[in-house]
């Protein structure tokens, strides 16, 4: 299935206001990906399909998740809505024949972010942010510093995600903590 017949199937099993953010998040995910010699037409794909899952009604998101072989962590089990970027992973391949593991992992981790990222993963959680539909305070910082560096970027994102969690009095998902202590010991390792 290429870009176009990708495109055509989300629109028609996502909302019109998600499958503006998905178009959004894959442009935006272009731009990143042109910024930083990364492949375009991957961040694009993986851009377009990082919510395809959100076709899965919230009350079959567990369901889905064990026919898949999803091992559900207690934070996910609690707030399975987490378990959409995961499945979105299985159902890019399933549904929408992609194989490519890093455009699939990209897709996986979108949510939680997580340690050792690659920039693919990077560009593909930053897009979710920061693309153009998106609104809230510091949004511009925000874009202007992913196309200057990512790790800022990343680490400006978690801590956004962060005090999200915290006002919402919801759950923290450990992949957060990790991807923001990684990239917080690996820069200070750098500047030693
Ligand atoms: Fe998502
Ligand atoms: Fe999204």
């Amino acid at each position: 299935m290429d870009y176009k017949q990708a495109a055509e199937k989300l629109s028609q099993l996502l909302s019109n206001k998600r499958f503006r953010h998905s178009l959004g998040v894959s442009q935006t995910a272009a731009d990143l990906a042109a910024r930083f010699g990364e492949d375009i037409d991957k961040a694009k794909l993986a851009g377009l399909l990082h919510d395809c899952a959100r076709s899965i009604p919230s009350n079959n998101l567990l369901q889905t998740a064990a026919a898949f072989g999803i091992v559900v962590n207690d934070v996910e089990y609690r707030q399975p809505l987490l378990l959409h970027a995961p499945l979105g992973a299985c159902l890019a391949q399933k549904e929408y024949g992609v194989t490519d593991p890093h455009i699939l992992k990209a897709i996986a981790l979108h949510t939680t972010g997580g340690r050792n990222l690659s920039n693919l993963e990077k560009i593909i959680y930053l897009a979710d942010f920061i693309e153009p539909s998106r609104d809230f305070p510091g949004v511009d910082k925000l874009r202007s510093l992913a196309l200057d560096d990512l790790d800022a970027a990343m680490l400006a994102a978690y801590d956004q995600s962060l005090h999200y969690v915290i006002e919402q009095g919801v759950l923290i998902h450990p992949a957060t903590i990790e991807g923001r202590n990684y990239l917080l010991l690996q820069r200070q390792n750098n500047s030693i």
